[in-house]
């Protein structure tokens, strides 16, 4: 999709698709020294997660298999509800395993506070998070994160796997929505 398809959408560009590749580079290449004889497992979170997944997983170089989840928090809105259910649960045995979560963005915080805490109950080696974005003016819980790709402000974005209403999701960028998309 071209930004001239979607730009009276838009109001601004807030990371390009270079500035993605360039810092999903960057956190490959520390995943890959942290993970280093390690077989990981890297869970993504359907669905926004998917670009994140397919970008980041494909710059790591050793072995690793991938398994997905599918939580909600939010509908179709742009305010967090705190109630998270599972509507996919991971087709893997986690007991043993070291589990990165690849995440396209940590808002309020609230839905991966609670994934982590339900992976960790399932006796896995390890549970570490890798995220594309995080508002870290929208923190309501403390998540501890290992790696970010951009802190960004506390504003609704979309592309690159993320959505309002299921728009969006395949601009290889991070913008901001015009506010007549959503008022
Ligand atoms: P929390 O608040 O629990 O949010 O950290 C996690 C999930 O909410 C979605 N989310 C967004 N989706 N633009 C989006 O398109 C945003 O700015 C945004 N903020 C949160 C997203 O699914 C994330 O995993
Ligand atoms: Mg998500």
């Amino acid at each position: 999709m071209d930004k001239s398809d979607v730009a009276g959408d838009l109001a601004d560009i807030l990371i390009t698709e270079e500035q993605i590749g360039t810092r999903l580079d960057e956190m490959a290449a520390q995943i890959d020294a942290d993970y280093a004889g390690k077989d990981v497992l890297l869970v993504g979170v359907l669905k926004g997660a998917v670009m994140v997944m397919a970008d980041l997983s494909r710059r790591l170089h050793h072995p690793l298999e991938m398994d997905w989840m599918a939580v909600s928090s939010y509908g179709s809105g742009t305010k967090s509800s705190g109630v998270v259910r599972i509507l996919k649960d991971l087709d893997s045995d986690l007991t043993g395993r070291d589990v990165l979560i690849a995440e396209d963005i940590i808002d309020s915080g609230l839905t991966l506070s609670w994934l982590v805490q339900n992976l960790r109950s399932r006796g896995p080696a390890s549970v570490e998070i890798a995220t594309l974005l995080r508002k870290p003016d929208a923190a309501k819980v403390d998540v501890d994160v290992r790696y970010v790709g951009f802190d960004i402000p506390n504003e609704f974005v979309v592309g690159y796997g993320l959505d309002y209403a299921e728009k969006y999701r395949n601009l290889p960028f991070i913008g901001t929505l015009a506010p007549h998309v959503y008022s």
